[in-house]
Protein backbone atom coordinates (compact mmCIF):
# COMPACT_ATOMS: atom_id res chain seq x y z
CA UNK A 1 0.00 0.00 0.00
CA UNK A 2 1.82 3.27 -0.76
CA UNK A 3 1.21 6.38 0.26
CA UNK A 4 1.62 10.18 -0.32
CA UNK A 5 1.81 11.81 2.99
CA UNK A 6 4.09 14.46 1.96
CA UNK A 7 1.30 16.42 0.35
CA UNK A 8 0.26 19.03 2.51
CA UNK A 9 -3.77 19.45 3.18
CA UNK A 10 -4.86 22.21 1.04
CA UNK A 11 -8.02 24.49 2.69
CA UNK A 12 -9.15 25.06 -1.06
CA UNK A 13 -9.64 22.10 -4.06
CA UNK A 14 -10.60 23.29 -7.55
CA UNK A 15 -11.57 20.15 -10.12
CA UNK A 16 -11.72 21.15 -13.39
CA UNK A 17 -12.79 20.04 -16.83
CA UNK A 18 -14.72 17.03 -15.03
CA UNK A 19 -18.27 15.50 -16.60
CA UNK A 20 -20.17 16.17 -13.27
CA UNK A 21 -23.01 13.92 -12.77
CA UNK A 22 -25.50 16.65 -11.27
CA UNK A 23 -28.45 15.70 -8.45
CA UNK A 24 -31.42 16.17 -11.38
CA UNK A 25 -29.12 12.90 -13.22
CA UNK A 26 -27.97 15.78 -15.80
CA UNK A 27 -24.02 15.59 -16.87
CA UNK A 28 -22.18 18.69 -16.91
CA UNK A 29 -18.59 19.10 -17.81
CA UNK A 30 -16.89 22.08 -15.68
CA UNK A 31 -15.31 22.59 -12.34
CA UNK A 32 -16.05 22.05 -9.09
CA UNK A 33 -14.35 24.37 -6.25
CA UNK A 34 -14.30 23.09 -2.26
CA UNK A 35 -13.37 25.37 0.56
CA UNK A 36 -12.24 23.84 3.97
CA UNK A 37 -15.08 20.91 3.74
CA UNK A 38 -17.65 21.91 1.44
CA UNK A 39 -19.02 22.52 -1.98
CA UNK A 40 -18.64 26.05 -2.80
CA UNK A 41 -18.90 26.72 -6.61
CA UNK A 42 -20.01 24.42 -9.38
CA UNK A 43 -20.00 25.97 -13.07
CA UNK A 44 -18.63 25.54 -16.74
CA UNK A 45 -15.49 27.38 -15.87
CA UNK A 46 -14.14 28.99 -12.27
CA UNK A 47 -11.09 31.42 -12.07
CA UNK A 48 -9.62 30.35 -8.50
CA UNK A 49 -8.62 33.35 -6.29
CA UNK A 50 -6.93 32.03 -3.24
CA UNK A 51 -4.26 29.04 -3.12
CA UNK A 52 -5.83 26.63 -4.63
CA UNK A 53 -5.05 22.73 -5.44
CA UNK A 54 -5.90 21.71 -8.91
CA UNK A 55 -6.72 18.87 -10.18
CA UNK A 56 -7.58 18.16 -13.61
CA UNK A 57 -10.00 15.89 -14.51
CA UNK A 58 -10.91 16.24 -18.34
CA UNK A 59 -12.21 12.85 -20.00
CA UNK A 60 -13.08 11.15 -15.83
CA UNK A 61 -16.45 11.71 -14.05
CA UNK A 62 -16.58 13.29 -11.23
CA UNK A 63 -19.74 11.55 -8.81
CA UNK A 64 -20.67 11.86 -5.06
CA UNK A 65 -19.00 9.77 -2.72
CA UNK A 66 -20.11 6.13 -1.97
CA UNK A 67 -22.27 5.60 1.55
CA UNK A 68 -21.91 2.39 2.12
CA UNK A 69 -24.66 1.65 4.55
CA UNK A 70 -23.64 -2.43 5.43
CA UNK A 71 -20.25 -2.89 6.91
CA UNK A 72 -18.45 -5.65 9.03
CA UNK A 73 -14.93 -4.00 9.65
CA UNK A 74 -13.99 -6.42 12.90
CA UNK A 75 -12.47 -3.68 15.33
CA UNK A 76 -12.27 -4.32 18.10
CA UNK A 77 -11.81 -7.64 18.71
CA UNK A 78 -11.47 -9.74 15.35
CA UNK A 79 -8.74 -7.14 13.68
CA UNK A 80 -6.64 -10.61 12.22
CA UNK A 81 -9.46 -10.03 9.31
CA UNK A 82 -9.29 -6.45 9.22
CA UNK A 83 -9.78 -3.19 11.40
CA UNK A 84 -10.72 0.34 11.04
CA UNK A 85 -7.46 1.60 9.07
CA UNK A 86 -7.21 -1.16 6.32
CA UNK A 87 -10.90 -1.09 5.89
CA UNK A 88 -11.29 2.57 5.64
CA UNK A 89 -8.05 2.53 3.14
CA UNK A 90 -10.04 -0.35 1.21
CA UNK A 91 -12.94 2.72 1.06
CA UNK A 92 -11.10 5.31 -0.41
CA UNK A 93 -9.92 3.13 -3.09
CA UNK A 94 -13.05 1.85 -3.77
CA UNK A 95 -14.85 5.37 -3.85
CA UNK A 96 -16.73 5.11 -0.18
CA UNK A 97 -16.29 7.78 1.46
CA UNK A 98 -18.64 6.88 4.11
CA UNK A 99 -19.50 3.89 6.27
CA UNK A 100 -22.24 2.43 7.97
CA UNK A 101 -20.95 -0.70 10.50
CA UNK A 102 -22.46 -3.35 12.13
CA UNK A 103 -22.20 -4.42 15.95
CA UNK A 104 -20.99 -8.03 15.69
CA UNK A 105 -17.37 -7.19 16.85
CA UNK A 106 -16.06 -8.57 19.88
CA UNK A 107 -17.22 -6.66 22.58
CA UNK A 108 -20.67 -6.54 20.86
CA UNK A 109 -21.41 -3.17 20.31
CA UNK A 110 -24.92 -3.05 22.41
CA UNK A 111 -24.10 0.27 24.43
CA UNK A 112 -23.04 3.70 24.95
CA UNK A 113 -19.52 2.37 26.17
CA UNK A 114 -18.81 0.26 23.25
CA UNK A 115 -20.10 2.48 20.67
CA UNK A 116 -18.32 5.04 22.14
CA UNK A 117 -14.95 2.78 21.87
CA UNK A 118 -15.70 2.36 18.49
CA UNK A 119 -16.29 6.44 17.90
CA UNK A 120 -12.92 6.69 19.45
CA UNK A 121 -10.93 4.51 17.39
CA UNK A 122 -12.71 5.57 14.42
CA UNK A 123 -11.57 9.02 15.07
CA UNK A 124 -8.16 8.14 15.33
CA UNK A 125 -7.76 5.37 12.54
CA UNK A 126 -10.26 5.77 9.59
CA UNK A 127 -9.20 7.91 6.67
CA UNK A 128 -13.26 8.02 5.85
CA UNK A 129 -16.42 9.41 7.34
CA UNK A 130 -17.90 6.53 9.95
CA UNK A 131 -21.56 5.72 11.57
CA UNK A 132 -22.29 2.85 13.25
CA UNK A 133 -25.36 0.51 14.37
CA UNK A 134 -26.57 -0.24 17.48
CA UNK A 135 -27.10 -4.33 18.20
CA UNK A 136 -29.98 -5.38 19.74
CA UNK A 137 -29.87 -8.41 22.41
CA UNK A 138 -32.57 -9.59 24.83
CA UNK A 139 -31.91 -7.65 27.51
CA UNK A 140 -30.63 -4.00 25.97
CA UNK A 141 -33.79 -2.16 25.30
CA UNK A 142 -32.53 1.18 27.37
CA UNK A 143 -29.38 1.20 25.31
CA UNK A 144 -30.99 0.90 22.06
CA UNK A 145 -33.13 4.16 23.06
CA UNK A 146 -30.81 6.22 24.15
CA UNK A 147 -27.09 5.22 22.33
CA UNK A 148 -26.18 8.01 20.77
CA UNK A 149 -25.06 8.95 17.86
CA UNK A 150 -26.33 5.55 15.35
CA UNK A 151 -27.69 5.69 12.46
CA UNK A 152 -30.41 2.96 13.80
CA UNK A 153 -30.84 -0.77 15.72
CA UNK A 154 -29.28 -3.90 13.92
CA UNK A 155 -31.28 -6.87 14.77
CA UNK A 156 -29.52 -10.38 13.54
CA UNK A 157 -33.25 -12.55 13.01
CA UNK A 158 -31.13 -15.26 11.93
CA UNK A 159 -27.71 -16.15 10.55
CA UNK A 160 -25.89 -15.53 14.18
CA UNK A 161 -25.64 -17.01 17.51
CA UNK A 162 -25.26 -15.89 20.80
CA UNK A 163 -26.33 -12.35 21.81
CA UNK A 164 -27.03 -10.79 18.53
CA UNK A 165 -29.32 -13.34 17.80
CA UNK A 166 -32.92 -12.34 18.48
CA UNK A 167 -35.28 -15.19 16.80
CA UNK A 168 -38.19 -14.76 19.82
CA UNK A 169 -41.50 -13.05 18.20
CA UNK A 170 -42.49 -11.84 21.49
CA UNK A 171 -38.70 -10.18 21.67
CA UNK A 172 -39.10 -8.79 18.23
CA UNK A 173 -42.57 -7.15 18.73
CA UNK A 174 -41.37 -5.38 22.06
CA UNK A 175 -38.18 -3.88 20.26
CA UNK A 176 -40.20 -2.65 16.96
CA UNK A 177 -42.89 -1.45 19.75
CA UNK A 178 -40.60 0.60 21.76
CA UNK A 179 -39.05 3.90 20.29
CA UNK A 180 -38.67 5.15 16.94
CA UNK A 181 -35.39 4.91 15.67
CA UNK A 182 -34.94 2.95 12.17
CA UNK A 183 -34.16 -1.00 12.81
CA UNK A 184 -31.87 -2.62 10.02
CA UNK A 185 -32.50 -6.28 9.79
CA UNK A 186 -30.76 -9.33 9.02
CA UNK A 187 -34.11 -11.01 8.00
CA UNK A 188 -33.40 -15.10 8.15
CA UNK A 189 -35.66 -17.45 9.97
CA UNK A 190 -33.53 -19.28 12.47
CA UNK A 191 -35.51 -21.85 12.66
CA UNK A 192 -35.86 -22.97 9.12
CA UNK A 193 -32.25 -22.96 9.20
CA UNK A 194 -31.49 -25.07 12.16
CA UNK A 195 -33.82 -27.78 10.66
CA UNK A 196 -32.63 -27.80 7.58
CA UNK A 197 -29.04 -27.91 9.22
CA UNK A 198 -30.47 -31.96 10.58
CA UNK A 199 -31.77 -32.75 6.73
CA UNK A 200 -28.50 -31.58 5.41
CA UNK A 201 -26.14 -32.75 7.34
CA UNK A 202 -22.46 -33.98 6.40
CA UNK A 203 -22.70 -32.28 3.21
CA UNK A 204 -19.26 -30.36 2.59
CA UNK A 205 -19.95 -29.05 -0.80
CA UNK A 206 -20.53 -25.48 -0.12
CA UNK A 207 -23.08 -25.29 -2.58
CA UNK A 208 -25.23 -26.65 -0.06
CA UNK A 209 -25.11 -23.90 2.07
CA UNK A 210 -27.68 -21.84 -0.38
CA UNK A 211 -30.33 -25.08 0.12
CA UNK A 212 -29.81 -24.67 3.74
CA UNK A 213 -30.43 -21.11 4.53
CA UNK A 214 -32.66 -21.07 1.66
CA UNK A 215 -35.09 -18.42 -0.09
CA UNK A 216 -37.86 -19.73 1.85
CA UNK A 217 -35.87 -18.63 5.65
CA UNK A 218 -35.03 -15.43 4.13
CA UNK A 219 -39.14 -15.06 2.95
CA UNK A 220 -40.72 -15.80 6.34
CA UNK A 221 -38.53 -13.31 8.73
CA UNK A 222 -39.01 -10.41 5.95
CA UNK A 223 -42.41 -11.28 6.30
CA UNK A 224 -42.68 -11.00 10.58
CA UNK A 225 -40.08 -7.88 10.38
CA UNK A 226 -42.63 -6.75 7.76
CA UNK A 227 -45.83 -7.43 10.42
CA UNK A 228 -44.36 -5.94 13.14
CA UNK A 229 -43.24 -3.12 11.53
CA UNK A 230 -46.91 -2.53 10.20
CA UNK A 231 -48.15 -3.10 13.63
CA UNK A 232 -46.01 -0.30 15.32
CA UNK A 233 -45.69 2.13 12.34
CA UNK A 234 -42.41 1.71 13.17
CA UNK A 235 -39.11 2.75 10.58
CA UNK A 236 -37.71 -0.83 8.80
CA UNK A 237 -34.73 -1.60 6.43
CA UNK A 238 -34.32 -4.85 5.04
CA UNK A 239 -30.85 -5.37 4.97
CA UNK A 240 -29.36 -7.21 2.25
CA UNK A 241 -32.37 -8.47 0.09
CA UNK A 242 -31.38 -11.53 -1.78
CA UNK A 243 -34.58 -13.27 -2.82
CA UNK A 244 -37.22 -12.97 -5.56
CA UNK A 245 -39.78 -14.05 -2.83
CA UNK A 246 -39.00 -11.29 -0.83
CA UNK A 247 -38.74 -8.86 -3.33
CA UNK A 248 -42.44 -9.65 -4.91
CA UNK A 249 -43.82 -9.20 -1.77
CA UNK A 250 -42.30 -5.95 -0.96
CA UNK A 251 -43.69 -4.77 -4.43
CA UNK A 252 -47.22 -5.42 -3.10
CA UNK A 253 -46.96 -4.29 0.57
CA UNK A 254 -43.92 -1.61 0.98
CA UNK A 255 -45.27 0.78 3.36
CA UNK A 256 -43.75 4.65 3.30
CA UNK A 257 -41.48 3.62 6.60
CA UNK A 258 -40.25 0.52 4.78
CA UNK A 259 -37.12 0.56 2.91
CA UNK A 260 -34.64 -2.08 1.69
CA UNK A 261 -31.23 -2.96 0.25
CA UNK A 262 -29.08 -5.38 -2.12
CA UNK A 263 -25.40 -5.91 -2.83
CA UNK A 264 -23.74 -6.30 -5.68
CA UNK A 265 -22.92 -9.90 -5.32
CA UNK A 266 -26.89 -10.73 -5.19
CA UNK A 267 -27.45 -8.88 -8.17
CA UNK A 268 -24.00 -10.23 -9.98
CA UNK A 269 -23.35 -14.21 -8.95
CA UNK A 270 -25.43 -16.62 -8.22
CA UNK A 271 -24.97 -20.24 -6.51
CA UNK A 272 -22.83 -21.38 -9.80
CA UNK A 273 -20.12 -19.19 -7.75
CA UNK A 274 -19.40 -22.09 -5.64
CA UNK A 275 -18.16 -24.48 -8.07
CA UNK A 276 -15.68 -21.40 -9.54
CA UNK A 277 -14.52 -19.68 -5.87
CA UNK A 278 -15.64 -22.80 -3.29
CA UNK A 279 -16.68 -20.93 0.18
CA UNK A 280 -15.51 -17.89 -1.31
CA UNK A 281 -19.28 -17.64 -2.40
CA UNK A 282 -20.20 -18.77 0.70
CA UNK A 283 -22.20 -15.87 2.47
CA UNK A 284 -25.29 -15.24 4.77
CA UNK A 285 -27.59 -14.54 3.06
CA UNK A 286 -26.84 -17.30 0.35
CA UNK A 287 -25.81 -16.59 -3.36
CA UNK A 288 -29.26 -17.69 -5.34
CA UNK A 289 -30.00 -18.58 -8.61
CA UNK A 290 -29.95 -16.80 -11.76
CA UNK A 291 -33.94 -16.09 -11.57
CA UNK A 292 -33.71 -14.27 -8.08
CA UNK A 293 -30.75 -12.28 -9.91
CA UNK A 294 -33.18 -11.25 -12.45
CA UNK A 295 -35.99 -10.03 -10.15
CA UNK A 296 -33.65 -8.22 -7.90
CA UNK A 297 -32.62 -6.13 -10.60
CA UNK A 298 -36.16 -5.15 -11.86
CA UNK A 299 -37.15 -4.49 -8.16
CA UNK A 300 -34.04 -1.97 -8.05
CA UNK A 301 -35.30 -0.30 -11.15
CA UNK A 302 -38.76 -0.35 -9.92
CA UNK A 303 -37.61 1.12 -6.40
CA UNK A 304 -38.90 -1.76 -4.62
CA UNK A 305 -35.84 -1.56 -3.61
CA UNK A 306 -34.06 1.44 -2.32
CA UNK A 307 -30.15 1.38 -2.35
CA UNK A 308 -27.09 -0.56 -2.66
CA UNK A 309 -24.59 -2.22 0.58
CA UNK A 310 -21.73 -4.22 0.41
CA UNK A 311 -22.12 -6.16 3.67
CA UNK A 312 -18.19 -6.29 3.28
CA UNK A 313 -17.66 -9.07 5.82
CA UNK A 314 -14.00 -10.42 5.36
CA UNK A 315 -12.18 -13.52 7.10
CA UNK A 316 -8.77 -14.49 6.42
CA UNK A 317 -8.40 -16.93 3.54
CA UNK A 318 -6.99 -19.65 5.99
CA UNK A 319 -10.40 -19.28 8.10
CA UNK A 320 -12.35 -19.83 4.38
CA UNK A 321 -9.90 -22.76 3.45
CA UNK A 322 -11.80 -24.82 6.23
CA UNK A 323 -14.24 -27.30 4.92
CA UNK A 324 -17.80 -26.34 4.73
CA UNK A 325 -19.70 -25.95 7.16
CA UNK A 326 -16.60 -24.85 9.18
CA UNK A 327 -15.73 -22.14 6.83
CA UNK A 328 -17.23 -18.79 7.75
CA UNK A 329 -19.70 -16.49 5.60
CA UNK A 330 -18.99 -13.30 4.24
CA UNK A 331 -16.95 -11.56 2.16
CA UNK A 332 -14.92 -8.15 1.32
CA UNK A 333 -16.78 -5.97 -0.80
CA UNK A 334 -16.15 -2.13 -0.53
CA UNK A 335 -13.14 -2.14 -3.06
CA UNK A 336 -15.64 -3.39 -5.71
CA UNK A 337 -18.86 -2.27 -5.79
CA UNK A 338 -18.58 0.81 -7.46
CA UNK A 339 -16.58 0.00 -10.51
CA UNK A 340 -18.75 -3.33 -10.18
CA UNK A 341 -22.10 -1.49 -10.59
CA UNK A 342 -19.87 1.39 -13.28
CA UNK A 343 -19.65 -1.55 -15.64
CA UNK A 344 -22.83 -2.69 -15.25
CA UNK A 345 -23.99 1.00 -15.97
CA UNK A 346 -21.60 0.93 -19.21
CA UNK A 347 -23.13 -2.15 -20.44
CA UNK A 348 -26.22 -1.38 -20.30
CA UNK A 349 -27.72 -2.38 -17.20
CA UNK A 350 -28.55 0.67 -15.41
CA UNK A 351 -27.57 4.44 -15.88
CA UNK A 352 -24.65 6.27 -14.60
CA UNK A 353 -27.55 8.16 -12.26
CA UNK A 354 -29.17 5.27 -10.80
CA UNK A 355 -25.80 3.76 -9.37
CA UNK A 356 -24.91 7.34 -8.28
CA UNK A 357 -28.42 7.14 -6.94
CA UNK A 358 -28.22 3.89 -5.45
CA UNK A 359 -24.96 3.95 -3.54
CA UNK A 360 -24.80 8.01 -2.35
CA UNK A 361 -28.01 9.81 -2.55
CA UNK A 362 -31.00 7.25 -1.78
CA UNK A 363 -28.30 5.99 0.76
CA UNK A 364 -28.02 10.07 2.32
CA UNK A 365 -31.83 10.73 2.20
CA UNK A 366 -32.74 7.07 4.06
CA UNK A 367 -30.17 7.87 6.86
CA UNK A 368 -30.91 11.41 6.92
CA UNK A 369 -27.26 12.23 6.33
CA UNK A 370 -27.32 15.88 6.01
CA UNK A 371 -25.38 17.69 2.79
CA UNK A 372 -24.25 14.37 1.71
CA UNK A 373 -25.15 12.23 -1.07
CA UNK A 374 -25.17 15.07 -4.29
CA UNK A 375 -22.69 17.22 -6.07
CA UNK A 376 -24.52 20.48 -4.78
CA UNK A 377 -23.20 24.35 -3.32
CA UNK A 378 -23.32 23.71 0.54
CA UNK A 379 -22.74 19.84 0.61
CA UNK A 380 -20.16 18.08 2.03
CA UNK A 381 -16.82 17.81 -0.44
CA UNK A 382 -16.72 14.29 -0.40
CA UNK A 383 -16.32 13.38 -4.29
CA UNK A 384 -15.20 10.81 -6.40
CA UNK A 385 -13.40 11.23 -9.89
CA UNK A 386 -13.56 8.01 -11.89
CA UNK A 387 -12.51 6.76 -14.94
CA UNK A 388 -15.18 5.38 -17.65
CA UNK A 389 -12.71 4.76 -20.07
CA UNK A 390 -10.63 1.99 -19.16
CA UNK A 391 -11.04 -1.56 -17.88
CA UNK A 392 -8.69 -2.90 -15.51
CA UNK A 393 -9.54 -6.57 -13.94
CA UNK A 394 -9.96 -7.17 -9.65
CA UNK A 395 -6.23 -8.21 -8.89
CA UNK A 396 -5.36 -9.68 -5.48
CA UNK A 397 -2.23 -8.13 -5.40
CA UNK A 398 -3.47 -4.71 -5.89
CA UNK A 399 -6.71 -4.72 -2.63
CA UNK A 400 -6.16 -3.10 0.45
CA UNK A 401 -8.75 -4.81 2.85
CA UNK A 402 -6.38 -6.97 4.96
CA UNK A 403 -8.04 -10.25 4.33
CA UNK A 404 -6.40 -9.89 1.01
CA UNK A 405 -8.86 -11.63 -1.69
CA UNK A 406 -11.85 -10.55 -3.46
CA UNK A 407 -14.60 -13.09 -4.76
CA UNK A 408 -14.53 -10.97 -8.01
CA UNK A 409 -10.98 -11.75 -8.84
CA UNK A 410 -10.44 -11.48 -12.14
CA UNK A 411 -13.07 -9.65 -13.76
CA UNK A 412 -12.48 -6.80 -15.99
CA UNK A 413 -14.49 -3.61 -15.13
CA UNK A 414 -14.50 -0.12 -15.56
CA UNK A 415 -15.10 2.66 -13.51
CA UNK A 416 -12.22 2.84 -11.29
CA UNK A 417 -11.29 5.34 -9.01
CA UNK A 418 -8.47 7.59 -9.98
CA UNK A 419 -9.04 10.21 -6.88
CA UNK A 420 -11.49 10.22 -3.66
CA UNK A 421 -11.88 13.57 -1.71
CA UNK A 422 -13.33 13.19 2.14
CA UNK A 423 -14.34 16.22 3.56
CA UNK A 424 -12.20 18.47 0.71
CA UNK A 425 -8.75 16.65 1.07
CA UNK A 426 -7.77 14.19 -1.14
CA UNK A 427 -7.34 10.70 0.53
CA UNK A 428 -6.60 8.75 -2.81
CA UNK A 429 -5.31 9.06 -6.05
CA UNK A 430 -4.05 6.94 -8.41
CA UNK A 431 -3.25 4.04 -6.49
CA UNK A 432 -1.69 6.03 -3.89
CA UNK A 433 -3.06 6.99 -0.31
CA UNK A 434 -3.14 9.71 1.91
CA UNK A 435 -2.72 7.92 5.23
CA UNK A 436 -3.23 11.22 7.84
CA UNK A 437 -6.73 12.27 6.02
CA UNK A 438 -9.28 11.06 8.69
CA UNK A 439 -12.94 11.36 8.49
CA UNK A 440 -15.55 12.75 10.82
CA UNK A 441 -18.76 10.65 12.69
CA UNK A 442 -21.59 10.77 10.96
CA UNK A 443 -24.63 12.83 12.13
CA UNK A 444 -28.47 11.25 11.67
CA UNK A 445 -31.70 13.00 11.34
O1 LIG B 1 -22.07 -13.48 5.43
C1 LIG B 1 -22.16 -12.72 6.39
N1 LIG B 1 -21.12 -12.52 7.21
N2 LIG B 1 -23.31 -12.08 6.62
C2 LIG B 1 -23.50 -11.32 7.73
O2 LIG B 1 -24.54 -10.72 7.85
C3 LIG B 1 -22.47 -11.27 8.77
C4 LIG B 1 -21.15 -11.47 8.16
C5 LIG B 1 -19.98 -11.53 9.09
O3 LIG B 1 -19.94 -10.71 10.03
O4 LIG B 1 -19.07 -12.30 8.84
Amino acid sequence: MSAFNSMSSPTSLLIRRASIILPNGEMMVGDVLTRDSTIVEISPQIEANSPTMEIDAEGLTLLPGVIDPQVHFREPGLEHKENLFTASCACAKGGVTSFLEMPNTRPLTTNQQTLDDKLQRASQKCLVNYGFFIGATSDNLPDLLSCTPTCGIKIFMGSMHGQLLINSEALLDQIFATGKRLIAVHAEDQERINQRRQEFAGITDPAVHSQIQDNQAALLATQLALKLSKKYQRRLHILHMSTAEEAELLRHDKPSWVTAEVTPQHLLLDTSAYAKIGTLAQMNPPLRTLHDREVLWQALHDGVIDFIATDHAPHTLEEKAQQYPNSPSGMPGVETSLALMLTAAMEGKCTIHQVVNWMSTAVAKSYQIPNKGAIAVGYDADLIIVDLKNYRPVLREELFTKCGWSPFEGWNLTGWVQTTIVGGQIVYHQGKLCTYVRGKALQFG
